[in-house]
């Protein structure tokens, strides 16, 4: 139990739920002890930069836009894909920042979300009973049993596709293509038909006054680092503890572990147990936590992880992301914020609007509606309000491409129309139109003014 000493293996005597049985014989100590040797993908004073931000956010002075996929794709570890994801997270966090009046703290579901939890061992594929995929960094989503078996190999192989996409990640937001002065470059030409497209072109020119202004008093906007370059944090559900002790290391600055696969962390709502080994595992990380809460929560637990996850109760370090469905929040959230605000927890309050509202449509598949989303949104603001709590950000599915997977949205698509591009091998995700769209009704929302 916590009393005991806590290490980086200290998780493998508690029960750890949603592990891939890898098979005997197979690499899994060579890999681990390979993946122990590679270099950190993050640093640990960014993984406290971060936390600092996110006290921010505590007290409603920074919003935090945490997005991405469901599941990375080994496949789609691409420029172009790792380009469009971020050229829409940029897009949404200027909405954000300009039309919201709020600093935007931007975390990615990115370079190493490969790992994930699922409600039953095996599922039916065409007819035939196959081990259920897991996440690229476990087995592969095509349909043969050999594809299926877990294969430890396979994190390694994820470990690059993480450093390569975090790689060209910096690249991008350090050197010059997430300078404001693109912003209209980000824009896509077919969102201008869009009631969002238009928005947005508005959005562009009151940019350009701004910075033409900012020039006429005499400031370089070349030589304005808040103009030219953005921080994209990493994170993704630490689900797979072989490789998230792997890559757990300590810093000789401040003498805490970081586990460096991401600058964040979060304990998805199937792993939360309090005696499970996921919650033992991350206490003993100094990272920036995420917890998922959904409506099978019991108030005591979420009070006594909230102690074991953040004893100190230092601001930033744990954010509750709270996924509810559009149809429950109103009986879930009231009594958690109650609670929690009672007891004094500092926390922050985020609003994961996709997995409570996810169905299955007539032709078998995975679907959200644009309008349960925003429903979600809208009702956690609301909510908060009453309580007297902080809304603080919210966690998204979303990608930057032309997929059809979620309905609605201005382009009004239907079940029928998501055959057209269907591309997750997961959850169904907004794709950038709907995203952008989304940001403004966002910004609606948390302007200052409401
Ligand atoms: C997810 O975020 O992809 C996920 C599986 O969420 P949850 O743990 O909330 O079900
Ligand atoms: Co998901």
């Amino acid at each position: 139990m916590p009393s005991q000493k806590w290490t980086k293996s200290s998780w493998r005597s508690f029960r750890a739920l949603q592990q891939p049985v890898w098979p005997a014989g197979s690499a899994l100590e060579e890999t681990q002890k390979t993946l122990s040797q590679l270099p950190p993908l993050v640093f640990a004073g960014e993984c406290q930069t971060l936390k600092a931000q996110l006290a921010d956010a505590v007290e409603g002075r920074a919003f935090v836009l945490q997005c991405g996929d469901c599941a990375e794709d080994f496949s789609r570890c691409t420029g172009p894909d790792i380009r469009e994801l971020l050229k829409v997270i940029l897009q949404m966090s200027v909405v954000l920042a300009f039309a919201g009046e709020k600093r935007v703290i931007k975390i990615g579901r990115i370079a190493g979300q490969y790992a994930k939890p699922r409600s039953s061992d095996t599922e039916m594929v065409n007819g035939t009973e196959l081990p259920s995929y897991r996440g690229d960094m476990v087995n592969s989503p095509d349909a043969n049993l050999e594809a299926r078996t877990p294969d430890p190999r396979r994190m390694l192989e994820g470990y690059y596709r993480a450093a390569a996409t975090l790689n060209l990640v910096r690249s991008f937001t350090l050197g010059g293509y997430a300078s404001l002065e693109r912003v209209q470059a980000w824009h896509r030409a077919s969102l201008d038909a869009l009631p969002a497209g238009q928005k947005y072109e508005d959005l562009v020119r009151q940019i350009w006054k701004t910075i033409n202004f900012m020039t006429a008093i005499g400031l370089d906007p070349q030589h304005t680092p808040q103009l030219n370059q953005v921080t994209l944090y990493t994170s993704h559900e630490a689900l797979l503890l072989d490789y998230e002790e792997a890559l757990t290391r300590m810093d000789s600055t401040s003498g805490g572990w970081y586990d460096c696969s991401a600058h964040m962390l979060w304990i998805g709502d199937r792993t939360r147990q309090l005696d499970g080994a996921h919650v033992e595992f991350l206490r003993g990380v100094r990272n920036p936590l995420g917890m998922k809460v959904g409506p099978s929560y019991d108030i005591d637990t979420v009070k006594a992880l909230a102690q074991r996850l953040n004893p100190d109760n230092e601001p930033g370090r744990l954010t509750l992301i709270t996924r509810f469905g559009a149809d429950k929040i109103d009986s879930y959230l009231p009594k958690l914020l109650k609670e929690m605000k009672q007891e004094g927890f500092k926390v922050v309050w985020s609003c994961d609007p996709m997995h409570g509202n996810t169905y299955q449509n007539e032709y078998g598949q995975k679907s959200r509606k644009f309008e349960d989303i925003l429903r979600e949104i809208k009702n956690f603001y609301q909510i908060h309000k009453a309580e007297g709590t902080v809304a603080g950000g919210v966690h998204l599915e979303l990608t930057g491409d032309h997929v059809t997977e979620c309905t609605g949205g201005s382009r009004q698509l239907l079940d029928k129309h998501l055959h057209l591009n269907y591309q997750t091998n997961c959850d169904p995700r907004l794709n950038a139109e709907q995203s952008v769209e989304l940001a403004f009704e966002l910004a609606e929302m948390l302007h200052p003014c409401k």
